[in-house]
Formats: C-alpha cells, sequence, structure tokens
C-alpha cells in the first residue's frame, strides 16, 4: 500500500490490521507517555491537506491523525489563496506540493483527481503517498475504513461484520461513502445489503454490478418500515444536493419515508447500529441520539484513530508501535 486512492487497495488483511492497530493506537494515546511516545513517531514527515471542497471531520480527523504522530500539517482549503489562480496546473501544483511534504491528502468536488495525483507521483524522484479524501461521488475510502471498523467493534460480541445484514439509506446515487463501503463489504463473508432510498436516489449499476460480481447478496426496496426489523445496522446518509445538475432540485425530494426518529428505533433490532458518516440533515431526527444504537458520533471519532492508524502504516511505523504498545498498557 502506497496511495489511497481507492478501496481496492484495502483486502481482508489489510483491513483486520488496520482495525487491530486503531485499537491499539487509541490504547496507547490515552497514557501521556503513550501519547508522547506516538508524536516521536514520524516527527521528521510533513502533510499537505489539500481541500478544494468543504469539510468538517474529514479535514478535522486527518490533520489531528497527523499531529498525535507528530506530523506537521500545512493547508490549502481554498484554491482561489493558492497559485492556481494565476493559472498554474493541478499537477504542477501537486508537484509543488511533494517539495515540502511528504503527504499530501487531498479532497475534490470532482472524480479523478486523486488518481491524477498518484499517477504524477509515480513518475517523480521525490514522490510521497496520495490519500483521497473524498473525491466527487465516486469514492472515500478512509471514510469507508473508519465504517468499517465502527461496524467491527458495534459487533465485536456477536462475530464482527460476517453474516450481517447492512441497510444504506439516503442519496445512494450520488453518495461516496455508501459506494465505497458497498466495496469493501465484499471481504466479508454473508454480508447482505439492503439498499433503500427514494426510486431516483438508488444506488448506481456500476456498484450493483460489482456486488453481482463478487457474491454480494442485496436488495432494494422503498420501504424502510418493512426491512427495518431485519437489519443489524442501518447507514444512513443525507441528500448530497451539492451535486444537483440542470436544474434538478433534490431539497425538494419527500424524505420523510427515509428518516429514523423514535418510531423507526421501535423497529430495529436492539443490538442494531444506527450510523451516519455525517454532516446530517433531517434525515436523522436528534431525539435518536441518545439512543444506544446510534454510532454516529463514535464513529467520528473512530476516524481520527483510524487515520493515525492508516498513516502510520503508510510510513512503515506500524510495526513499531505495535512492538511498543505493551510498554503502555
Ligand atoms: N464524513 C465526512 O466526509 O464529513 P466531512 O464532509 O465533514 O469531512
Amino acid at each position: 500500500m502506497f496511495h489511497v486512492v481507492n478501496t481496492d487497495v484495502f483486502d481482508r488483511q489489510v483491513l483486520d490490521s488496520l482495525c487491530r492497530l486503531t485499537n491499539v493506537v487509541r490504547s496507547v494515546a490515552k497514557s501521556r507517555e503513550g501519547a508522547r511516545f506516538l508524536q516521536e513517531t514520524l516527527p521528521s514527515k510533513r502533510a499537505m491537506l489539500y481541500f478544494t471542497q468543504p469539510s468538517t471531520r474529514t479535514f478535522l480527523s486527518m490533520n489531528n491523525a497527523c499531529h498525535i504522530l507528530g506530523i506537521r500539517t500545512n493547508e490549502i482549503r481554498d484554491p482561489e489563496v493558492s497559485s492556481e489562480v494565476k493559472g498554474e496546473t493541478f499537477e504542477d501544483s501537486i508537484r509543488t506540493f511533494s517539495s515540502y511534504v511528504d503527504l499530501i491528502v487531498m479532497r475534490t468536488p470532482e472524480a479523478g483527481y486523486a488518481a491524477r495525483a498518484a499517477a504524477l507521483m509515480d513518475k517523480i524522484p521525490r514522490p510521497g503517498p496520495i490519500i483521497n479524501a473524498g473525491s466527487g461521488k465516486d469514492q472515500h475510502p478512509t471514510q469507508a475504513l473508519l465504517d468499517i471498523y465502527t461496524l467491527e467493534r458495534s459487533f465485536e460480541d456477536r462475530g464482527g461484520i460476517e453474516g450481517k445484514t447492512i441497510g444504506m439509506m439516503g442519496d445512494l446515487r450520488r453518495g461516496r461513502t455508501v459506494r465505497s463501503l458497498s466495496r469493501l463489504l465484499r471481504h466479508y463473508r454473508d454480508v447482505r445489503i439492503v439498499y433503500i432510498a427514494p426510486a431516483a436516489y438508488e444506488m448506481e449499476p456500476d456498484i450493483k454490478a460489482f456486488l453481482s460480481e463478487h457474491d454480494v447478496p442485496y436488495t432494494e426496496t422503498t420501504r424502510l418500515h418493512e426491512c427495518l426489523p431485519e437489519l443489524d445496522a442501518i447507514y444512513v446518509t443525507r441528500m448530497q444536493s451539492e451535486h444537483d445538475i440542470d436544474g434538478e432540485a433534490s431539497g425538494g425530494v419527500d424524505l420523510a419515508p427515509f428518516t429514523i426518529g423514535t418510531r423507526e428505533l421501535d423497529l430495529l433490532a436492539d443490538h442494531a447500529a444506527v450510523l451516519h458518516p455525517l454532516p446530517r440533515g433531517p434525515e436523522i431526527h436528534p431525539d435518536v441520539d441518545a439512543d444506544p444504537r446510534a454510532m454516529y458520533w463514535r464513529q467520528e471519532r473512530n476516524g481520527m484513530w483510524m487515520r493515525v492508524a492508516l498513516i502510520a502504516t503508510l510510513f512503515g511505523a506500524d510495526a513499531e508501535i505495535l512492538d511498543a504498545a505493551h510498554r503502555f498498557e
């Protein structure tokens, strides 16, 4: 693993290793000595956080993950304050970042840019890893990692993700989180996916073809209440109205039948988990937050620890952390 452009770099062994390391770093970081040890892991590294599409938690969790490992961070969050406004090409901008930093974490409104940056890195004398922190409607591989980790933790007393039925609801057509998570779930035996979406926002054919190719069973429905009792987890997403084109007015879609409130919680199994990549719109009522099945606030914090594990692994520091962990128990 060098670049993380899409979920293809993660097989089951890598996923299990990253989940294990995430558990270790969150435990090590609890003590002052452990936090100091982690900060001394990669102090000579520098990272560029290049986010030209809005972000709160991916940006903050990547930034803090770097700091936890002693990595110094730089950021551009608005192309208007970079030399791109003077006409510098995307490739020249990335190459320029690589002159100063060892890692580039990037989010873009369109798909394909992280792949272009990775291809460029593979050709230059001073390459560094590229992490895709969200590419248009296409992929959000590190979100899928933290989602896998959160699901594994939610089911740690029930055999993990294998054998579970996972619902995904909302704007599935334009949801990069559900696309990436669907792809990763193929690594877990006997998982079944239930897609729940308004007809115009159902999952794209490429992901359904991918699941069929990998023998992952899925069903599609518009009837949330009918399928809630069979779910072990429901992954709720918001309407991605920022991707509206040609007069599409997705903000006007009636999402009431695709909403989780206290009535829906009554239909959900006691052990089930409610996830959401956040930010949320009206699709999860704030009254759900206090329910023990609501995992989304833990999920966003899990993102920071999973990204610590990922970055440590990209720089080959995973073995050192695992070897030293017992000192901080
Ligand atoms: N889940 C997620 O990507 O959130 P942000 O857009 O706030 O980074």
